[in-house]
């Protein structure tokens, strides 16, 4: 299929720059977060808290599954742990074109500083959890991509020019 999807760490700009690309493209936009949110009829800090994590896993999977469905063109933002899961990866390859969007992890501590909406990093260390968990998917997220784009410094402008240059 033809659809573009973003990949990457929490705070890696997957739904800021897809919303502008889908702009740009003039297709719909989705985000997985926000599918799994509408179906479970409640925000993801209390699906982790009231089902638990592997029970959003599930879900994210149901959602890739029901979005290979549908034949319209659209820019896809999804969930910062969703490549993880081994069966993911090609179910998101196989949806389109699959751009991970990497960036360092004190880019990402210092844009989610005070966020409240990730379960993941509500813990005493959130910059070392940071580390962690980006060490640990790295390997994910780049058997997912087709295209790895280091985001770091980059305006908007610029990532959705490289991503069309290297998408085309
Ligand atoms: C998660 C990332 C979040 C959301 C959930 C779990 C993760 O999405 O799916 O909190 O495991 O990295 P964003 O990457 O959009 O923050």
């Amino acid at each position: 299929m033809n659809n573009i999807i973003l990949t990457g760490f929490m705070g890696s700009g997957k739904t800021s720059t897809g919303i502008r690309l889908s702009y740009h493209l003039r297709c719909p936009f989705v985000d997985t977060d926000k599918l799994i949110e509408r179906e479970a009829g409640k925000e993801i800090p209390r699906i982790f808290a009231e089902e638990g994590e592997q029970a959003f896993r599930d879900r994210e999977t149901e959602v890739l599954r029901k979005l290979a469905g549908s034949r319209e063109q659209r820019v896809i933002s999804t969930g910062g742990g969703l490549p993880v899961r081994e069966q993911n990866r090609p179910l998101l390859r196989a949806l389109g074109t699959v751009i991970y969007l990497r960036v360092q992890p004190q880019t990402v501590y210092e844009r989610l500083r005070g966020d409240t909406g990730r379960p993941l990093l509500q813990c005493a260390d959130p910059a070392g959890r940071i580390r962690e968990l980006m060490a640990d998917r790295e390997g994910a997220y780049r058997e997912a991509a087709h295209v790895i784009i280091q985001a770091d410094g980059m305006t908007f402008e610029d990532i959705i020019k490289e991503i069309e240059e290297r998408v085309r």
